[in-house]
């Protein structure tokens, strides 16, 4: 195509398509050997009657799954206690994310998100031209309820907040969640990525309240990340409106036949859950005695303040050159820690090897925050 058509077709395009950065191909293919720890799955096969419905599933590849994912919808509200109305089902909970965004907002206005949150969300906002406005977590990460009252939260079309939050890993009492949500009249998206490692959930608030819409995923508590089963659960009339909005067979066969039957045997990741929370205490501890301090988490992951004087950025590096994965966040207030996911025993095992390993390398390779012997003797002859 020449430049002049090009352009011709590029200044055709929406104002909001035509500031979107070009993606680049030269991220490179991941390295399977690597112990990835920087994207909080869930690293156990599936039990073994779900497989089953998995490949059985394969059988009937070439048919398009069922349309508006009804068999599937129908078997989740029978698992959350709700009719088939309140629950939309989509390809993974980042889909519904996008929908909620597209159905929710014009370009000029504002969505506001607890900070720091799941930093994806900053990307739907610009991709609907919307401003994010961010609102800091109260003290010992709590919800600051009546900030979220008043503008500029008050002026947003939705609040969005995780229960228990990515990256920080904590969880506000419901009670405080029900607060906001009684008392306010936007919507409020609850994401419950999370909820299944914490020791409490929202979902029944929406029989109570219209303006509250809860998302789940299959991705983190149920090990199918790389299959996408996610949910919205709320009121009839906002969840239909979505569901018109879906593209047309968002889900596949196999996702349809997995999110089935893993709600028909939730009892069987009783053993996958018990373990998440065992290592994730056991690597809080060991963490601690490494000079990181971590947040006490009710997720399958952890954000770890790294020792005293040193970077996330540079732990993160000195982990995966150990061919350990592990998150970092270059956000204002999020310089010094790194996010580590929960894994098997042996995964956490080897990037607490390597952790240790680290300190006690690291006080010799990173400059700590401490003035030269020139400048400690200029500062004492002052
Ligand atoms: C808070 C939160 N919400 C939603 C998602 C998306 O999950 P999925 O699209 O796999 O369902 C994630 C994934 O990391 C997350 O951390």
């Amino acid at each position: 195509m020449s430049d002049a058509k090009l352009g011709t077709v590029l200044s055709s395009l929406s104002q909001v398509a035509r500031q979107l950065d070009v993606l680049l191909s030269d991220k490179p293919a991941p390295d399977a050997s690597c112990v990835k720890l920087n994207t909080n799955e869930n690293p156990f096969p599936l039990p073994t009657v779900i497989m089953q419905s998995a490949m059985a599933a394969l059988e009937r590849q070439y048919l398009y799954p069922e349309d508006d994912n009804v068999s599937l919808r129908q078997a989740a509200s029978e698992a959350y206690g709700v009719s088939k109305d309140q629950v939309i089902a989509g390809n993974g909970s980042s889909e519904l994310l996008g929908l909620i965004y597209r159905a929710f907002l014009v370009p000029g206005d504002s969505v506001a998100m607890m900070s720091p949150g799941f930093s994806f969300n900053r990307k739907l906002a610009s991709l609907q031209g919307a401003q994010f406005v961010e609102v800091e977590w109260g003290q010992d990460h709590s919800l600051p309820v009546e900030q979220l009252l008043l503008a500029p939260a008050k002026n947003a079309k939705f609040i969005l907040l995780a229960n228990p939050n990515n990256p920080t890993g904590t969880f506000v009492p419901v009670a405080d969640i029900e607060r906001l949500v009684s008392q306010s009249d936007r919507m409020i998206v609850l994401d419950e990525a999370y909820v299944d490692f914490a020791p409490d959930n929202g979902l029944h608030l929406i029989n109570c309240y219209p303006n509250l819409l809860v998302l789940r995923t299959f991705s983190k508590s149920y090990a199918t990340a790389g299959i996408r089963v996610g949910f919205g659960l709320g009121h009839p009339e906002v969840i239909g409106r979505l569901r018109n909005l879906q593209n047309v067979f968002n889900m596949n066969v196999i996702g349809h036949a997995v999110g089935i039957s893993v709600l028909g045997h939730r009892a069987a990741y009783a053993e996958n859950h018990k373990h998440i929370k065992h290592e994730r205490q056991r690597v809080t501890m060991a963490l601690s005695k490494l000079g990181f301090s971590v947040i006490p988490s009710h997720a399958n992951f952890l954000l770890a303040r790294v020792p005293a004087g040193q970077e996330g950025s540079w732990w993160q590096a000195a982990l995966e050159r150990q061919k350990i994965l592990v998150a970092f966040f270059p956000d204002a207030g999020l310089e010094n820690y790194i996010r580590i996911s929960i894994g098997t025993k042996d995964e956490m095992d080897e990037f607490l090897e390597a952790a240790s390993d680290i300190a006690g390398t690291a006080k010799e390779t990173i400059p700590l925050c401490r003035p030269s012997a020139a400048a400690a003797s200029a500062l004492t002859n002052r």
